[in-house]
């Protein structure tokens, strides 16, 4: 199968030299990059500024924005099986960014912040064909916010980890099914735990 796979961080800018962030190593993701590789997928991975090395064998798309994420996924989704997106996507971005670098005023400033657009959403409203999966970081009610963001995104399932996944080595997950089923659950390093997933996406998801 041909995958796409979105990864990392993105970045907002205040100004040509500060940004809104948060701090997603892309080690799931680079994780699930590998997977699909070593199963003989050809992997499309879209990423933003992260700690490691894309694996060798993969085209790379590096982004910083969310804008730019969108820009290269709307391009690359169509020609692709399918889209596994765990992007640590802003959801806010400032609402102008300013040239050059912002100077002192020496009283408070107030940041207007925008929404971004939603990536995955956009991919999952012109499917088609191609399967879908998402993943969910939830610290509160996490079921009901992982669901919901399923249906939102048209996702052919969804993948719940918490916090504690960011910047370990180690995650844990659950998969849910649009009909709310637990279909998984996996625990171990994230190498293992994208290989588990890997599996699963292509014995039940991939049509
Ligand atoms: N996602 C995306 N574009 C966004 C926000 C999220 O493509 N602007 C994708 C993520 O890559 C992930 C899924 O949507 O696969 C859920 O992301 P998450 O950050 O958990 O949820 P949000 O939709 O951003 O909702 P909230 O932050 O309010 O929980």
């Amino acid at each position: 199968m041909k995958i796409l796979i979105t990864a990392g961080p993105t970045r907002e800018y205040l100004d040509d030299v500060r940004f809104l962030s948060n701090a997603s190593s892309g080690r799931m993701g680079y994780s699930l990059a590998a997977a699909a590789i070593s199963r003989g997928h050809q992997v499309l991975l879209v990423t933003g500024p992260a700690e490691q090395h894309p694996p060798a064998g993969c085209e790379v798309h590096r982004i910083e924005t969310t804008d730019e994420l969108r820009q290269r996924c709307l391009e690359l989704f169509p020609g692709c099986d399918g889209v596994i997106a765990t992007a640590a996507v802003c959801d806010y971005r400032p609402r102008e960014r300013i040239n050059g670098k912002m100077t002192k005023t020496g009283h408070p400033i107030v940041l207007e912040l925008v929404e971004t657009s939603d990536v995955l959403a956009e991919l999952g409203s012109q499917k088609g064909h191609r399967w879908i999966v998402g993943f969910a970081l939830e610290s509160q009610d996490p079921r009901n916010n992982a669901m919901r963001k399923l249906r939102m995104k048209n996702c052919d399932c969804i993948v719940l980890n918490d916090t504690s996944a960011i910047g370990s080595l180690t995650n844990s997950v659950e998969v849910l099914s649009p009909d709310a089923e637990t279909i998984a659950q996996f625990t171990g390093t994230k190498d293992d735990v994208a290989d588990l997933l890997l599996g699963l996406i292509e014995a039940s998801i991939a049509p």
